[in-house]
């Protein structure tokens, strides 16, 4: 379980009316294993920031945040042992593969690192890994600019699992690709956690896709988490005036000026 205790961040800035900038308030919330969580929010509502921290990545200028019972920032970083348990997909893939490696290689990189595994195992098991994430096998010696978008996102993917996680986060996973390939993403993503069973934290402007991918959603605003709900299928769950505008946005409810117009129009035909 991933438990963050009033972890909060906040950055120097010198043009922020007492020298910092708050990206994340303090926020207390856990993560169970093997549920499927949606953060949503708009732009530069801390998303990123949140998603770092848990990752080992960004320690936190307050609270704590713990792993199992244990601390992912002690004195010093987090250390490789939170790498292995927690996995990140950048929202930025290319920048996350080495240009210059074939992608069987960086796939590969993990499992030495982690698992100390043999040449042969690490083929046999990145061969696996590239079934796994739809990657044709001959893709193996290809470099990162040789693939689509897509094919450089399912690497990542592949990559990150390689270190078996518990849990895997998804910050913007399907941003900027079309409609056809957002879905198939999306739905592979979904298959892999149920095969795998990890942790899924998955990361997203979009209430659409978070409605799809979650089964509970958190909603951010402007660095603050707004609301926190279970979600089954029914949008009432949702209280906050954010996330309901964030679900009228996604088409998912009527604005109620909508309603009222529809309303109208029915009277008007009676
Ligand atoms: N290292 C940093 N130094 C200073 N400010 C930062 C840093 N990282 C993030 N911020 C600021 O914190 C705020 C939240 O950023 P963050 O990347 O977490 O937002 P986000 O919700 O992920 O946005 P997006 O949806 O655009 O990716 C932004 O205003 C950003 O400029
Ligand atoms: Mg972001």
């Amino acid at each position: 379980m991933i438990e963050l205790k009033n972890a909060g961040c906040s950055f120097q800035d010198s043009l922020a009316p007492k020298g910092w900038f708050t990206a994340v308030s303090t926020l207390t919330a856990c993560f169970e294993n093997g549920g499927r969580y949606a953060i949503v929010g708009e732009s530069g509502s801390g998303k990123t920031t949140l998603a770092r921290m848990i990752a080992g990545l960004q320690r936190p200028s307050s609270g704590n945040i713990s792993v199992d019972g244990s601390p992912v920032y002690g004195r010093a970083k987090a250390g490789k042992g939170h790498f292995k348990k927690v996995q990140i997909i950048q929202q930025n893939s290319t920048s996350a593969l080495d240009p210059k490696l074939p992608v069987g290689r960086s796939i590969e990189e993990p499992l030495f690192c982690f698992f100390r595994m043999g040449k042969a195992q690490r083929r046999e098991r990145c061969r696996q890994l590239m079934k796994l994430c739809n990657l044709p096998e001959g893709y193996y010696t290809r470099l990162p600019s040789e693939l689509s978008g897509g094919e450089q996102k399912r690497v990542a993917i592949a990559r990150a699992l390689a270190a078996e996680p518990q849990c895997l986060i998804f910050d913007e996973a399907t941003n900027g690709f079309d409609l056809p390939l957002r879905k198939k993403l999306i739905n592979e993503i979904i298959d892999l956690q149920q095969q795998l069973g990890f942790t899924l934290l998955f990361i997203t402007h979009d209430m659409e896709l978070a409605v799809v991918v979650a089964d509970e959603i958190f909603v951010m605003k402007n660095s603050n988490l707004v609301e926190r709900t279970a979600f089954s299928g029914d949008y009432s769950v949702f209280h906050d005036p954010y996330s309901r505008m964030l679900l009228e946005a996604g088409g998912l409810i009527e604005a109620p000026a909508d309603r009222n117009h529809k309303m109208k129009e029915r009277i008007d035909v009676q």
